[in-house]
């Protein structure tokens, strides 16, 4: 299975990358608070009056608040997912520690399938359903969102919460294409480089070597939907709402160093936090 899981180097090390990074607290223990496990960013405002706790309280304050940033943020990608009933079948494209899936069946009781190349995310994932007796209803795979051996057309919605940066867009367009149900619905949340400002900053590359991923420019996310079938219906810059969560985040004890070309990436205008609603036409 791993060696048609995992068909190229590329995708080899990123699996790596997940296998390997399994402490790293920023996940962990905001994920202990309620254990809703993400390993993406947060979106909104965050409680100013956290940094001022007492010493004692300070640091569990700040990362309650972190999390539900966070938490924010997939609730909003699930906000953009359109009526989905129990009977629905959806998929999670790279779907980490689980979180945004156990949430989506929350929300809409409908069956669920996450598929991550990380055969150890797919172990933890699948532990964290059947704690909470869901694991007939909320599956995780290990296997490629780019070729996830599901069938044609059994899904009303897909989505990829910052995974889209792993993979090429044309073959992931491709394949959620032939998921969707005629008017089903793909939603994204991603960070993309700025075609305006030219190809990739100095702070955008850091990025990329930190998570050993390769950021895609917007418009490839818009040509790469338009081949394959996939109408936008509604796009939004997030960037000015994931600042204070990296502010927060780089005061925080969780901090992991990559803070700092975040905000500078956003704050000079080569990075966005864009999500993207798109219907299968
Ligand atoms: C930044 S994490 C996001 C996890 C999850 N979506 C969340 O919001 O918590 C990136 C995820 O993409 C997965 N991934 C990367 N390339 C993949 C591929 N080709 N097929 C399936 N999963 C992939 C990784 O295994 C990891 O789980």
């Amino acid at each position: 299975m791993t060696t048609t899981v995992l068909r190229t180097d590329f995708e080899k090390s990123v699996a790596d990358y997940w296998n390997t990074n399994r402490q790293d607290p920023v996940n962990l223990r905001l994920g202990e608070v309620d254990d809703l496990y993400h390993h993406h960013y947060g979106v909104g405002p965050y409680d100013p009056s956290v940094l001022d706790a007492p010493a004692g309280a300070r640091e569990q304050r700040i990362i309650a608040e972190l999390h539900r940033l966070e938490s924010a943020q997939a609730d909003l990608l699930l906000d953009h997912l359109g009526p989905i009933g129990p009977d629905d079948m959806i998929l999670d494209g790279g779907s980490g520690r689980g979180g945004t899936s156990i949430m989506a069946h929350q929300r809409f009781g409908c069956e669920v399938d996450g598929v991550s190349i990380s055969e150890y995310q797919v172990g933890f994932a699948n532990e964290q359903a059947a704690r909470r007796g869901i694991a007939d209803r909320v599956r995780f795979h290990f296997r490629n969102m780019l070729d996830t051996h599901l069938p044609a057309g059994s899904r009303q919605a897909v989505w990829t919460n910052e995974t889209t940066m792993y993979v090429d867009l044309g073959d992931l367009y491709a394949e959620f294409a032939r998921l969707l149900r005629f008017g089903g619905r793909y939603v994204c949340i991603t960070g993309c480089a700025n075609d305006v400002t030219g190809l990739r900053s100095k702070a955008v590359s850091r990025i990329n070597e930190h998570y050993t991923c390769d950021i895609h420019p917007r418009s490839h996310y818009f040509k790469a939907l338009a081949a394959n079938g996939l109408a936008p219906i509604a796009v939004t810059d997030l960037t000015a709402a994931t600042i204070p969560y990296w502010e927060l985040r780089a005061r925080s004890s969780v901090a992991t160093g990559i803070e700092e070309p975040f905000l500078t990436a956003y704050r000079e205008g080569s990075f966005h936090y864009l999500l993207i609603a798109a219907d299968r036409i």
